[in-house]
């Protein structure tokens, strides 16, 4: 069965159960500065999740295009993925553990044919937080499972959380057994030897996990479930690897017609880097050096570096471009409808980047020599720097390069050398920040730094969901839209309110400051279109009660506010909520 005609039974199974088909969403998640990229099909969903109303009903399914990166330097073994598609269906406060899991052994079983000895499953053994799903186990023998293939694991292996925080809960998941032999006597499903292939994950998605790690119940019971669409081709057509399947093998046919040199780890990095970095882009991703664009430089200049390691011509680029295309447009028409630009944009990339790439090896060989002959093991973070800054060597591809040469980078120094950098271009950008403030009137400059403070307030009394969403001042008032599902209630509002005006009477100073992009991230700071800030960023921040990514202008201290009244909360849009309010003298 190819991988769209098993898109499409899923599909069509789920509808038949009275699910809705909704589309997928953009790789790129539309206003959510949180995350880089979809990471799973329940990510569009979770103000769902969370109890708000769903035009298309309660019960829903979809296939949902997904990147996750933090494999990405795994890509090139058997079957690591940046890019992949996840199937999934979705009960909103509509049928729980019983049904779902009744709906998921029949597909199994009846829609794909998987013979029920392939088949074993985990639940969750239980814990403080929850206990142990006994529940779901029954379930399972009912349909048919024998008791000796069901699996208790704790927390590591069955249940399931976005990130930190968000919607979460225990969940299922169902293994295929490949018929290898077992690694050994105590080999199950959660071993990671290749003899059980985990197919399907359901989660009961009950629960609410905040920043501080308690959890709460969610005001509804959900059903949340992914299945990996290109593990379940391979093992449907009885391949070891998903590059063996449709989907990967014209690519990695051509490649190797194409080759000098045999190296099957470069051509899968090279295909699985070609079809994650052409879906990115056919979704509005352009590369650049932060963020989710410098996730794309990475997977382009990887895939780069990879074709000069087979020894294939990049003026062959084009060409596999177009091929993949073919093979995957009746999948993902957008990749027809954006064939220019996709082209446009790896050639260009490749372009910039092979410039340079041939002088940096080059460096880079010499840097290896001397480093070989010093008799020490750790590449100078200064010369990590130079390749970065002189031949656009990502620190990851020069860390790839090393470990290929056994040895290592001195990550530390070359974060140093980044900041010493960053200092030298700080006194420009802090005269473009004056430019600013000049243009601004006193009011609109209060009802900015107003804004921060009413961001970090609704955070704290509605939870850490809450992100802005847009605002606009004028000299009278100001308007301010962020995520959240309900309307506030009056405490709430009150709350709030009082917070800001706690915060104005304790005459907080406003600090400004400039710092790498990363760091700020990594400090928590808020950022509203993360993408639209360049690598080194001007951050405010008020006392310890907010940092944000920010071109100003502010006050100077929280005092200079006045008195803070809110107005007006309304809904803005789905998921976003709107608040009007005024500085009183
Ligand atoms: N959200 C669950 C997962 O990604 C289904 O595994």
């Amino acid at each position: 069965m190819k991988a769209i005609e098993i898109r499409n039974k899923y599909l069509n199974y789920f509808k038949k159960h009275q699910h809705s088909i909704i589309p997928s969403a953009p790789l790129i998640p539309e206003n959510d500065p949180s995350v880089l990229f979809n990471t799973a099909g329940m990510q569009p969903l979770v103000p769902y999740l969370l109890g708000e109303k769903h035009p298309q009903g309660t019960r829903l399914t979809d296939y949902q295009k997904c990147v996750r990166t933090n494999d990405i330097d795994e890509v090139g073994d058997n079957r690591h993925l940046t890019f992949f598609e996840m199937l999934g269906n979705w009960s909103l406060g509509d049928y729980f553990k019983e049904e779902s899991i009744k709906m998921s052994f029949e597909f199994l079983t009846k829609e794909l044919q998987i013979p029920v000895e392939k088949l074993s499953v985990s639940c969750f053994a239980g814990d403080e937080d929850c206990q142990k799903d006994e529940e779901t186990a029954k379930y399972w023998k009912e349909v048919g499972i024998p008791e000796e293939r069901i699996y208790y694991f704790g927390k590591d292996n069955n249940w399931w959380i976005a990130g930190t925080e968000g919607p979460c809960g225990p969940d299922t998941e169902m293994f295929y057994d490949t018929g290898k032999p077992k690694c050994s006597e105590n080999c199950d499903p959660s071993c990671e030897c290749g003899k059980y292939v985990e197919i399907w994950n359901n989660v009961f998605m009950e629960f609410y996990k905040d920043n501080k790690g308690q959890y709460t119940k969610l005001s509804q019971k959900n059903v949340d479930t992914g299945l990996g669409l290109e593990r379940m081709t391979m093992l449907l057509q009885g391949k070891e690897t998903p590059f063996d399947t449709e989907l990967f093998s014209a690519v990695m046919e051509k490649l190797e017609t194409l080759q000098k040199v045999d190296n099957i780890s470069s051509r899968r990095i090279v295909a699985e880097h070609l079809r994650s970095s052409m879906m990115i882009i056919a979704d509005g991703g352009r590369p650049s050096n932060i963020d989710r664009g410098y996730v794309l430089r990475r997977l382009i200049r990887r895939m780069i570096r990879h074709l000069n390691k087979l020894q294939i011509s990049l003026d062959e680029l084009e060409g596999l471009i177009k091929l993949n295309i073919e093979i995957l447009k009746e999948m993902y028409p957008e990749l027809e409808q954006n064939r220019e630009t996709i082209k446009n944009v790896i050639i260009e990339e490749k372009d910039k980047f092979a410039k340079t790439l041939e002088h940096g090896e080059k460096e880079f060989t010499k840097e290896m020599n001397k480093l070989k002959a010093s008799g020490k093991t750790k590449l100078d973070g200064k010369v990590v720097f130079k390749l970065y800054d002189t031949f656009g060597f990502p620190p990851e591809i020069t860390e790839e390069l090393a470990t290929e040469n056994g040895m290592k980078i001195d990550k530390e120094e070359f974060e140093k050398s980044f900041k010493e950098h960053q200092e030298k271009s700080r006194v420009g950008a802090e005269l473009k920040f004056k430019g600013g403030l000049a243009s601004t009137g006193e009011m609109e400059t209060k009802y900015h730094t107003a804004t921060h403070l009413l961001n970090a307030a609704l955070k704290q009394v509605l939870g850490s969901h809450v992100h802005q969403r847009g605002s606009n001042i004028t000299e009278e008032r100001m308007r301010f839209d962020f995520s959240h599902p309900t309307k506030m209630t009056d405490e709430e509002k009150q709350k709030t309110e009082d917070l800001v005006n706690k915060w104005i009477a304790a005459a907080i100073p406003v600090e400004h400051m400039e710092m790498k992009k990363e760091d700020a991230i990594k400090q928590g700071a808020e950022a509203m279109f993360i993408e639209k800030y360049g690598d080194i960023v001007s951050v405010y921040k008020i006392g310890d009660k907010s940092l944000e990514l920010c071109g100003g202008p502010h006050v100077s201290n929280t005092s200079e506010l006045g008195h803070f009244k809110i107005k007006k909360e309304e809904s803005s849009s789905s998921g976003i909520r709107r608040i009007k309010a005024i500085l009183e003298n």
